[in-house]
């Protein structure tokens, strides 16, 4: 297994893993222009050549960036590949001098065992709701907000 910064070639691949979740309504789903435009965000797990996991690290303030977009291919969960990509993100925002990653997931036991603690969703910044306005379940979403510090 490799993992590594996405480049132009995943995006088919990210765009059917995640919208696969996205149809299951199990996170929220990503176009082909989203994923163009914030390419350099992902990472991916790829095993002989097929990406089997992905996600995404997005800054949004001096101190403060979302991890978001993160899947795992079906047929290989609970193999510890989302825990690597978890580790791999959480190590470049560390690199970035980011103070606080934060999540919105439907996974809170996944996230807590990765050290993420789940905080009030009204106590994040403004900024953090531009993404959910586009949302077809905003303002009722359910996801549950997580953070970890990583100072
Ligand atoms: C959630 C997801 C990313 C986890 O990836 P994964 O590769 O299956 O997880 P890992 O194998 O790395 O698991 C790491 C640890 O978390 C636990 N874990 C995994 N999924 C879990 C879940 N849904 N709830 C509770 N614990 C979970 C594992 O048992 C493992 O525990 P251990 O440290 O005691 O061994 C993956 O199941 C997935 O893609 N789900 C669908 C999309 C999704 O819900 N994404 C979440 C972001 S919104």
């Amino acid at each position: 297994m490799i993992i590594r910064k996405a480049i132009l070639a995943d995006v088919e691949s990210i765009h059917d893993l995640v919208n696969y979740y996205a149809d299951k309504s199990m996170m929220l789903s990503r176009s082909r222009s989203m994923l163009y435009e914030n390419i350099r965000d992902f990472v991916i797990i790829e095993a002989e050549g097929e990406v089997i996991g992905a996600g995404a690290l997005h800054v949004l303030w001096q101190d403060l960036a979302e991890l978001r977009s993160l899947a795992v291919k079906d047929s290989l969960t609970g193999k510890g590949i989302g825990r690597q990509l978890v580790d791999y993100m959480l190590k470049e925002a560390k690199a970035l001098g980011v103070q606080k990653v934060f999540t919105l997931t439907y996974q809170p036991g996944f996230f807590e065992k990765q050290g993420f603690c789940i905080i009030d969703k009204e106590s994040m910044p403004r900024k953090v709701w531009t993404d959910c306005i586009n949302c077809p379940k905003f303002p009722n979403c359910n996801e549950i907000c997580m953070e970890i510090n990583i100072v």
